[in-house]
């Protein structure tokens, strides 16, 4: 039985031609040198165009700096800022990534859970309470990995007074999936909400997600301007500036033809809804639609406790996860792996078909499970 790959953190869909063109023009034409540490002042400047269109900030390209990927923005950040012992508060479920750089770095993460009935968004009282004199930053991703939280107007002000009455905390908002959003709400910037915190705010941003370009390695961030040549001190003396040739590719993706970014997106809707429906009819399994993000983030509360055919008693999300990849065929990422049990991470980065196929493996493999009574007996 073939492993269906639900795992997936990246699109499926290939980088457009366009930008895959303009880094074939970028070698031949000879931009195969090093660049400026923060990026090339062509890319800073379409970054700052960007910016300004499409969420309404206004940052000179002095304070606009370039990485391999969003994740060096963030490490770079961390960096710059974090000595042994100081607190990052980061709410779960989470990407992984953001407790680790902040270990790496010296710092130590804070958790806050949160809950599917406030769609994985933190309440603002939760996220005052794990602030300490130690918080240096708190993160906030929306749309959000794992879970697809969008945080609306309401919720950004309440936040925002929080930090008003904190001012050693700096706020990382990683928006890298800004255009996968399925809620028809209109989008708010946190810094629309609170423009009297942009010195305290890095915007992190990328190419990967928005362009299928996970592999050019390309993100940036935007924010005060010491804390961007701190960041841009680091970066190089570690990794120089990005590539060359990925920096004229994103050039093209955010100067160029934006079609793909809408006709991507209502993919990634179309699949949503496949997905979260034949989740829905599953018993064991908890759903509700993600309001972004190309990921579902499903309850396996109702798979704990019962037993497989071969006798094995699922205790955890891991557990549930091993059960559907190997009576299943269906690779999946337990809840454990984003701090927050038990739940499945499933992905919206495959075909239609593929979900369908997934839907109806998991479907039969829980259904052979022994209801709780029956296991117990
Ligand atoms: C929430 C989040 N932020 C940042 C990244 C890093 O993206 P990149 O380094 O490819 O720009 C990822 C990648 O999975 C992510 O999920």
């Amino acid at each position: 039985m073939p492993i269906l790959n639900l795992t997936v953190g990246e699109p499926d869909f290939d980088t457009p031609d366009a930008i895959k063109e303009a880094g074939i023009a970028a070698i031949r034409r000879g931009d195969t040198k090093y660049t400026p540490v923060a990026g090339t002042a062509a890319l800073r400047a379409a970054i700052r165009d960007k910016l300004q269109r499409e969420n309404s900030l206004n940052y000179p390209i002095e304070q606009i700096m370039v990485a391999n990927g969003a994740k060096q923005i963030i490490f770079n950040a961390f960096a710059a800022t974090l000595d042994e012992g100081m607190e990052v508060v980061i709410p779960a479920p989470y990407w992984p990534s953001f407790p680790d750089m902040v270990r790496i770095n010296g710092g130590r993460p804070v958790f806050v859970p949160t809950v599917p009935e406030s769609d994985f968004k933190p309440d603002a009282p939760a996220v005052e309470r794990a602030i300490t004199p130690h918080t240096r930053w708190l993160v906030l991703n929306s749309p959000s990995n794992p879970a697809g939280a969008v945080y609306g107007e309401a919720e950004f002000a309440a936040l925002a007074q929080v930090l008003r009455r904190h001012p050693q905390v700096l706020l990382l908002l990683d928006e890298l999936y800004e255009h996968v959003r399925f809620d028809q709400r209109p989008r708010v910037h946190f810094l629309a909400v609170a423009p009297d915190l942009a010195d305290r705010v890095l915007v992190v941003n990328g190419v990967s997600k928005t362009y299928a370009m996970t592999g050019w390695r390309l993100g940036y961030g935007a924010g005060p301007l010491p804390l961007v040549q701190a960041m841009t001190a680091v970066q190089s003396q570690s990794s120089s500036g990005a590539g060359s040739i990925s920096q004229a590719a994103a050039l093209e993706a955010l100067a160029g033809d934006q079609s793909f970014v809408a006709d991507a997106a209502a993919a990634y809707a179309k699949r949503r809804d496949a997905l979260v429906s034949g989740l829905a009819a599953i018993d064991g399994i908890d759903v509700a639609a993600p309001e972004g993000a190309f990921f579902v983030y499903a309850g396996c509360a109702g798979l704990l406790g019962r037993t497989t055919p071969a006798g094995k008693a699922l205790r955890s999300d891991t557990d549930a996860v091993d059960y559907l990849l190997t009576s299943a065929g269906v690779a999946t990422v337990d809840g454990a792996s984003f701090g927050l049990s038990p739940y499945v991470r499933f992905s919206l980065a495959v075909s239609t078909a593929t979900i369908d196929d997934a839907c109806e493996r998991i479907r039969r493999a829980c259904a052979a499970l022994l209801p709780r009574t029956e296991a117990a007996a």
